[in-house]
């Protein structure tokens, strides 16, 4: 009994003294456990003697819940003390700013792109991607590019060996959709062509949208039509321009169009046209008594530079983000 006594005021200290609910955890299984002290006690009562037992396992079996409820009630002062030191420790300032989740936007390019994608949908054009590793046939031979034009010289192109390198322009794009569909045929392709250039107006990566139209009777008036009218949508007004005289192994006649500013009448070349060449149509077998092609190929950055006014071209792919954050949209 004296034992037993000692023991019910050790386990009572015990718990008393235990400082987190981890260690409360231990000296519970300590003494009630499986293998714990009093359980022992308890295991010995069937060598006593049928009096004594009924006698001890009535005691025990009263401590046994005091200290239960002793455990109970020590958990609930731990849970609420580790709670108070925290309150204490951890003070919220209420008059410090919100933290702000940081909106991004499109691209200024992906943005221009949208936009002009836009005003082709709604002449009923179809857009499709290509892809920009490409092979010499589809870059340069099949678009009537002869073998020794200068564009195919390794300051322009980025050769990968000697036939597959990096599209130098959308128009291999002509190519791939004449071969797998038939006419009639309106389509754009947007994306990243690359060249050999670096300098404020030049990029080795840049992007153009490249038109498509092929039917029986398209003429030169139905590409003056489209991009008479997609500038004017472009600028939101009418700007002045002029369709030069140029030339693409690919087209024939074939144009360059610029933009004149009225006050400086300097001019700035946007984008190249053309009627698309009988050779280019016979090519991808397209007869060309039967059918004609126009064609044009937009500058995505100059187009966005004009809009905006930027001067740097590379300024576009410098990711500053003091540059980039002037084209959210409100
Ligand atoms: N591919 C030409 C270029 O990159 C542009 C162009 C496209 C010209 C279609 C005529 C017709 O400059």
């Amino acid at each position: 009994m004296l034992n037993l006594n000692k023991l019910f005021k050790e386990i009572k200290i015990d718990i008393k003294k235990t400082k987190t609910i981890v260690e409360l955890d231990q000296i519970k299984i300590k003494y009630l456990g499986k293998k714990g002290i009093l359980t022992e006690y308890i295991k010995n009562l069937k060598n006593f003697s049928c009096i004594d037992k009924k006698k001890y396992s009535i005691i025990i079996n009263q401590k046994k819940q005091e200290i239960i409820k002793n455990i109970k009630q020590h958990s609930q002062y731990l849970t609420e003390m580790i709670l108070e030191t925290r309150i204490k420790k951890e003070k919220i300032d209420v008059s410090l700013p919100g933290r702000r989740c940081n909106n991004g936007c499109l691209h200024p390019i992906t943005q221009t792109m949208n936009y002009i994608k836009n005003f082709f949908f709604t002449l009923g054009f179809q857009s499709i991607n290509g892809l920009e590793i490409e092979d010499e046939y589809h870059n340069f031979d099949a678009l009537n590019i002869p073998k020794n034009h200068p564009a195919r010289n390794s300051h322009d192109t980025f050769w990968f060996d000697s036939n597959r390198l990096l599209r130098t322009h959308t128009s291999n794009m002509q190519i791939r959709i004449m071969k797998s569909e038939k006419p009639p045929i309106r389509c754009i392709f947007p994306g990243k062509v690359y060249r050999h250039d670096y300098d404020i107006t030049h990029t080795p990566m840049f992007h153009q949208i490249e038109g498509l139209i092929v039917d029986k009777n398209i003429t030169f008036s139905n590409l003056k039509w489209i991009i008479y009218n997609f500038l004017y949508y472009f600028f939101g007004k009418k700007v002045s321009i002029q369709f030069r005289p140029s030339y693409f192994p690919f087209t024939t006649p074939s144009a360059e169009v610029d933009i004149i500013n009225q006050d400086t009448l300097q001019t700035l070349e946007i984008l190249g046209c053309g009627m698309v060449h009988p050779n280019v149509l016979t090519n991808v077998n397209i007869d060309p008594n039967i059918y004609s092609a126009c064609a044009f190929g937009i500058g995505v950055e100059r187009m966005t530079m004009l809009r905006y006014e930027i001067y740097d071209i590379r300024s576009f792919f410098d990711n500053d983000l003091r540059f980039l954050n002037q084209f959210k949209y409100n």
